[in-house]
């Protein structure tokens, strides 16, 4: 975890917060490329759930609802974690983080768990009253359930569909920690897929496999990816089955992403507190049906941090015998999340047509790609920048291009050097980015 929370900082990934007054909150702000990064994967994620989907639409609902659809779905009563705090060194954990009643740092005895409610409240309009009481979503997915109805009439859909959703939650957790892993604001990708009730174990199956396939085809080591079934006592409030992706962190076994079958609490729950009809009525029976839901959950900032750890490889003594690193540092990402799909280099930047050639190609490539530009230091060490941030495809300028209109194409994770036709490059560089993973 050290080395990648070093690399994160020193290239541009994930800085702490407010840093300049100490850091706050165990919070993290994303660096140019860790936004680039997120971006990427937020867009992987809405190629396969929506774009490639055609009973599943995209929606974006605020952070703060009116505070009945917290009372609705049960957040107001339930969401909560079990707090003890040792006598000794007066940290706080989750009960379920001890064991023997002794804290886990300093081994002092630890008080009575006490119930933490998670929701991060606020008020709106000049008064502070409990008139004026809200909360930040601790989930994004109610957003979904309030607009079931506008969404299937506005679409004109049919079951089975689906309604995703990206963006931020916020939960007030008692012991944020491990870096980006368990934070009090992150972002969540979540879809809503309604079904009838009798083929919710079908659909609950398909969205399993369909979701760890994502992570697979996305180059996640198979090893380090696994099911685990949530044991029934263990269950949130709203689901009636669940299963968490785990990825294999340096600190063990942790979910990325949970698949829970939520039976239909949410849409029940919502037509009984707004007195509205959340119904779906078959074409085929005319009877109203209130639809079943499995849903897809995914934590952005968790998944990051498992792509970033998945592709990390360090080699000591570098790669190549003219290597005089001690050690050099590769990101195995996968193209469509690299921050960067292609880095431009002019070879030496005493050639003024050298570098205007190099911006020529960068100014073209950009139209298609993430394009870095990079004219600083010798060509081994812009090649290990690149490595180190993951960027998959590095062209050079040099004496030759200017003579044939040529350039080398050099490949990240072989090193393999190819000379091709400037006319080529976008083709080429498209062709590799779409190749099948094998
Ligand atoms: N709507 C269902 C739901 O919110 P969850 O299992 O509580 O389910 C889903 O959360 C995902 O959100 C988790 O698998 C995790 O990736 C992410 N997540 C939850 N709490 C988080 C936190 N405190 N920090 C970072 N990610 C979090």
């Amino acid at each position: 975890m050290e080395k990648i929370i070093s690399l994160a900082k020193r290239r541009g990934f994930i800085f702490p917060d407010s840093e300049i007054y100490g850091g706050f909150s165990a919070g993290y702000d994303f660096g140019p490329l860790g936004t680039a990064l997120k971006n990427n994967l937020k867009q992987a994620w809405r190629k396969a759930i929506v774009q490639k989907n055609s009973s599943v639409v995209e929606i974006d609902t605020p952070v703060i609802l009116h505070p009945a659809v917290w009372k609705a779905s049960g957040h107001l009563g339930h969401f909560s974690d079990q707090l003890v705090e040792c006598r000794k060194c007066h940290h706080r954990f989750k009960e379920e983080e001890v064991k023997d009643n002794r804290c886990p740092l300093c081994g002092g005895e630890l008080t009575k768990p006490k119930t933490f409610h998670l929701m991060m409240k606020s008020f709106v309009g000049p008064v502070e009253n409990e008139q004026s009481v809200v909360y930040l979503r601790p989930e994004t997915c109610q957003g979904i359930f309030i607009n079931f109805k506008n969404v299937v009439q506005s679409m004109r859909l049919s079951l089975p569909l689906g309604i995703a959703q990206i963006g931020k939650s916020f939960r007030n957790e008692i012991n944020p920690k491990n870096f980006i892993f368990r934070t009090r604001e992150f972002e969540q990708m979540e879809m809503e897929w309604f079904c009838r009730e009798e083929e919710a174990e079908r659909w609950f199956e398909d969205w399993k496999q369909q979701r760890m396939k994502w992570y697979l085809d996305l180059g996640i080591n198979p090893k380090n990816i696994r099911f685990q079934e949530t044991p029934k006592e263990k269950l949130a409030h709203y689901a009636k089955k669940a299963v968490d992706i785990e990825y294999h962190f340096p600190f063990g076994w942790q979910e990325i992403e949970g698949i829970h079958y939520r039976g239909n609490y949410d849409l029940k729950n919502h037509q009984e507190q707004s007195h509205d009809r959340l119904t779906y009525k078959d074409p085929v029976t005319q009877k109203e049906i209130v639809p079943h839901v499995v849903e897809v959950s995914a934590g952005v900032e968790r998944t990051l941090l498992a792509f970033l750890i998945d592709s990390y490889e360090e080699i000591q003594g570098g790669r190549g015998k003219s290597s005089r690193q001690e050690k050099e540092i590769i990101l195995h990402l996968s193209p469509s999340l690299a921050p960067y799909q292609v880095a431009v280099f002019p070879l030496v930047t005493k050639e003024k047509k050298m570098i205007a050639q190099a911006q020529n190609i960068f100014q073209e490539l950009s139209l298609s790609f993430l394009v870095s530009y990079d004219e600083i230091g010798s060509i081994g060490r812009r090649y290990r920048r690149q490595d180190e941030v993951g960027t998959p495809l590095a062209v050079t300028v040099d004496f030759q291009s200017l003579q044939d209109q040529t350039v080398t194409i050099r490949y990240r994770d072989t090193m393999k050097q190819e000379r091709v036709k400037i006319t080529q490059l976008t083709e080429i560089i498209h062709q590799y980015l779409n190749q099948p993973k094998k």
